[in-house]
């Protein structure tokens, strides 16, 4: 068979992510319920071998040149640390990178830098104990500020920063979310919020656009498109600067207009959740179940075939953002953000 994961619309799918678990140790509104999500049962996550099988197939056999680690928290996975080694081991070349909500960072951020991990993204939307509190429904912010310093510290670098700004909640600390992140070197990117909470309470009306994030940080810093290529990232790069010296460059900011300015078109994703199920997008109402197959002893061509035809039927795009197609055509899927990765 054909050695790309291709789709019927042209694109070749080279990033893979990799959900680990599905447990987090956060509640955040806009990707988990409080409570009543259920956890898969231990036996039904991938193991380490069914990681490091999966992305061997996917690099060897499908073209994957990219690995990143989600959840969940992929921190609450016990044998992260084994996993990356295990991935670079097999994989020298192979960039392994992770999205991490940074509680429990500070404990192992020396360890996956030993182990190879390439870099690191980590969300934060707030550095208010009292806003993070509010959304994420635990208070662990310090955790969050040492894992960030010691993932820091470790060389785990860029460092990139996500924060998701939400009317009435953080969208006000943007600018000094900004600061913050410019003095320490860290790439913030800010991130249009996307339907994929559990309670599907996500109102187009309330999400705070690319735009207003651009017109907000604006106020305070000079935004100058980055001119380095864009190359399929969801992010859409600014230089830094403040209009008082608009030469001197304080950094990068990033906008992540998922909803309102989607990059679909130039989407390179393929995703596995927990329990080793191909999601050809973010939205897509199919999955295609590898562990069963695993399981019952198949051939890697046999799983690679399986992996390619689910691909093949990935969507055209997400949907949201149709001129005329109203919220009621839209269809939310059923996981929530926590259950596919991120
Ligand atoms: P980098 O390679 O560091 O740029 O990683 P990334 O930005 O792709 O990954 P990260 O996990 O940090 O995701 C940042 C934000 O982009 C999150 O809010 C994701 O949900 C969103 N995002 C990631 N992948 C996709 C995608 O395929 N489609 C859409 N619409 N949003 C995505
Ligand atoms: N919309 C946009 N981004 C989200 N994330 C989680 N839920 C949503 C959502 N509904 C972000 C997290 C993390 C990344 C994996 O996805 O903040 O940075
Ligand atoms: Fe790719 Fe789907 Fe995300 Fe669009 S919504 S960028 S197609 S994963």
């Amino acid at each position: 068979g054909e050695a790309r994961l291709l789709d019927r619309f042209g694109r070749v799918a080279s990033d893979l992510r990799i959900s680990l678990i599905d447990k987090c140790n956060l509640r955040c509104t806009y990707c988990m319920p409080a409570d009543g999500l259920a956890w898969l049962p231990r036996n039904r996550l991938l193991t380490l071998e069914e990681v490091l099988r999966l992305v061997r197939i996917g690099v060897r056999d499908l073209g994957v040149r990219e690995v990143r680690l989600t959840g969940g928290e992929p921190l609450v996975r016990a044998d992260l640390v084994e996993i990356v080694a295990g991935l670079r081991a097999e994989h020298p070349h192979l960039p392994v990178s992770m999205t991490t909500n940074g509680v429990g960072l500070e404990a192992k951020a020396r360890a996956l830098a030993e182990a190879g991990l390439t870099r690191l993204n980590v969300s934060l939307d707030t550095l208010h104990a009292g806003t993070f509190e509010k959304l994420t429904r635990r208070a662990h912010l310090n955790r969050v500020l040492a894992g960030i310093e010691a993932a820091d510290a470790a060389g785990l670098r860029p460092l990139k920063i996500n924060a998701v700004l939400m009317r009435g909640v953080n969208e006000d600390q943007a600018p000094d979310l900004l600061a913050w992140a410019l003095e320490r070197g860290y790439e913030l990117r800010f991130i249009e919020q996307m339907p994929l909470d559990a309670d599907h309470g996500w109102r187009r009306e309330d999400m705070v656009t690319a735009a207003d994030t651009r017109s907000l940080l604006q106020r305070t810093h000079l935004l100058t498109p980055d001119p380095r290529a864009r190359e399929g990232a969801p992010a859409e790069r600014f230089l830094v600067s403040r209009p008082a010296e608009p030469d001197r460059i304080l950094g990068t900011v990033g906008i992540i207009a998922s909803v309102t300015e989607p990059f679909c078109a130039d989407c390179r994703r393929t995703r596995i959740t927990a329990e080793g199920r191909v999601m050809s997008c973010l939205f897509s109402h199919e999955e295609t179940d590898l562990s069963a197959l695993l399981r019952s002893g198949a051939a890697d061509a046999e799983v690679a075939r399986r992996w390619r035809a689910a691909m093949w039927v990935k969507p055209r795009a997400h949907g949201m953002d149709h001129a005329g197609l109203g919220a009621e055509d839209f269809v939310q899927p059923d996981r929530s953000m926590s259950a596919i990765g991120g």
